[in-house]
C-alpha cells in the first residue's frame, strides 16, 4: 500500500541522518569520519573521547530503527514489510544519501529495529555484544559475534522474523570487513582506547 511504501522511505530518510557526524559537531569533536576507525557510530565517537557523545549517538542510532518498526507494527504492518522497513532504516544508516552514502555499520540501528520483536531478544543480543567485548576488548567483534547469532535466537523466541534477521546480519557482518581485516592482521583497536591512528 502507498502508506507502507511511505514508511519504508521515511525510514530510509531517518536512517540516512548521521547522528555521529552532527553530535560530533554539537560537541566540537572531530569528524568521526575522518578520525579512528573513520566509523560514524557510538564506538568511534567514543574513541574521539566524549563518552556524553557517545552515549547520544547509541540513543539516537537505536531510535532510527526502533521509531519507524514500531510505528509500523501498531498500525498493523505485516510481519514480512516490518522486516523491510527495519532494513530500509539500516541503509539509511549505512549508505545515507545525506552524507554521501558514507555511513556507519548498522549495528545500533539494527538493535532499534528488533526491539519490537520483544524484549527478550533484545536482552540476549545486548547480552551477547557485552559478553563478546568485556572478553575479547573488540567493539567489531561483540557486533559480529552478535550479528551471527541474532537470526538463530530470533528462530528461537520469533521465528516469523528469522529471514529480515538474517538478512540484516549479512548486511552488518559485511560492513564489518575491515574490522575482520584489522583483527587478523592484530591492529584492530579496542573499545577502551581512546585515540587510534588513521586507517
Ligand atoms: O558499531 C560499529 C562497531 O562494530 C565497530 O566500530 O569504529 O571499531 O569500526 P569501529
Amino acid at each position: 500500500t502507498p502508506l507502507v511504501l511511505m514508511i519504508i522511505i521515511g525510514a530510509y530518510l531517518l536512517g540516512s541522518i548521521s547522528s555521529a557526524v552532527l553530535i560530533c559537531r554539537l560537541y566540537g569533536l572531530p569528524d568521526p569520519r575522518d578520525s579512528g576507525s573513520g566509523n560514524p557510530g557510538a564506538t568511534n565517537v567514543l574513541r574521539l573521547g566524549g563518552r556524553g557523545a557517545a552515549a547520544s549517538v547509541l540513543v539516537c542510532d537505536i531510535l532510527k530503527g526502533m521509531l519507524p518498526v514500531w510505528l509500523s507494527y501498531f498500525i498493523g504492518v505485516n510481519p514480512f514489510m516490518l522486516g523491510v522497513i527495519g532494513i530500509a532504516a539500516c541503509l539509511g544508516h549505512i549508505y545515507p544519501i545525506f552524507f554521501h552514502f558514507r555511513g556507519g555499520k548498522g549495528v545500533a540501528t539494527a538493535l532499534g529495529a528488533l526491539a519490537p520483536i520483544g524484549w527478550d531478544l533484545s536482552g540476549l543480543l545486548i547480552s551477547t555484544w557485552l559478553l563478546t567485548v568485556m572478553l575479547s576488548g573488540y567493539s567489531s567483534l561483540g557486533s559480529m559475534v552478535t550479528a551471527l547469532a541474532a537470526p538463530l535466537f530470533t528462530w528461537w523466541i520469533k521465528p516469523e522474523y528469522t529471514m529480515p534477521v538474517a538478512m540484516l546480519s549479512c548486511l552488518i557482518v559485511f560492513r564489518h570487513h575491515d574490522n575482520v581485516r584489522r583483527l587478523l592482521e592484530g591492529q584492530e583497536s579496542k573499545i577502551w582506547n581512546k585515540f587510534q591512528r588513521r586507517n
